[in-house]
């Protein structure tokens, strides 16, 4: 039996246990199992891989991304930038080599979503936490320009209110990525502080929450005009690539 799974704590709300356990019934894939492995401490993880001499791979969620590096062997590209690992894939002789599929599930979304035209524009990234990592490196990676925004004057390039008191700031970013998760089921009333009446036709927003489908941060760049996109893409995508990833 081949062996992959989660590592994180607390794990009760696992989207990937669920996604892999219906992907091996509906591909037939067999002898294969998805686990969760709630380990309360990342010094947890050696004890771990020596029980399961079958686990082929691990993805990695709260609050482990960063600090299971000091077990990683080698760090692949999307990793050494992001920061974090959130897959671990365990090579025949055991060591391990972290990736971050959230860097690919992100970048190829994004770049399907806007076509060729990724280069024209400039982005605004609401919230300096964990997801905004990845997305920083694939904007750069893309060209396209862009700037943070915190609650945090120190955090971030702006704050809420400098957007609000200068239209200039919204006028020249046309691509704003939700990185908060503000909106998030149950919290569905909540949306970050923006002008969106000065948005149009012109704008792109991208949330990277998926549940709900469209976020009140979503519906009210729709009603004004924008293009949208949630984060249901980006999820599975990540889901994907990290099955490609353990099996290449
Ligand atoms: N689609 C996908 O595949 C995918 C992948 C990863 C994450 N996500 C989603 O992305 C969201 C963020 O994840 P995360 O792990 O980065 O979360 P997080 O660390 O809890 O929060 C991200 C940032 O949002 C800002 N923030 C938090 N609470 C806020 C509030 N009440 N008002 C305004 N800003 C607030 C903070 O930045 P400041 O302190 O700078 O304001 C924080 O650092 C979640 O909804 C998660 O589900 C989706």
């Amino acid at each position: 039996m081949k062996v992959f799974g989660l590592i994180g704590f607390p794990l009760s709300h696992s989207f990937s246990q669920k996604y892999f356990a219906k992907k091996f019934v509906t591909e037939g894939i067999q002898d294969t199992t998805y686990e969760n492995f709630e380990i309360k401490h990342i010094d947890d993880l050696p004890a771990l891989l020596e029980s399961y001499p079958d686990l082929f791979g691990l993805n990695v969620t709260i609050p482990y991304k960063e600090e299971v590096k000091k077990y990683i062997d080698d760090l692949d590209y999307s990793a050494r930038k992001v920061g974090d690992v959130n897959v671990i894939k365990v090579l025949p002789d055991r060591s391990l080599v972290g990736y971050n599929s959230d860097y690919y599930g992100f970048r190829t979304s994004l770049e399907s979503w806007l076509g060729g035209k990724t280069a024209s524009f400039n982005a605004l990234v609401l919230g300096t936490g964990g997801a905004s990592k990845a997305v920083k490196v694939v904007l750069e990676d893309c060209n396209i320009n862009y700037r943070t925004v915190s609650r945090d004057g120190k955090k971030g390039d702006f704050t809420y209110f400098e957007l609000i008191e200068d239209p200039d700031i919204v006028r020249d970013h046309t691509l704003i990525i939700n990185t908060t998760p503000l909106g998030m089921y149950p919290h569905v009333n909540e949306a970050p502080q923006l002008p969106y009446d000065q948005l149009n036709d012109g704008y792109y927003l991208y949330d990277l929450i998926y549940n709900p489908e469209e976020t009140l941060f979503l519906e009210k760049g729709k009603e004004n005009g924008a293009i949208i996109k949630n984060g249901l893409e980006m999820l599975i995508l990540q889901a994907e690539k990290s099955w490609e990833i353990w099996n290449q």
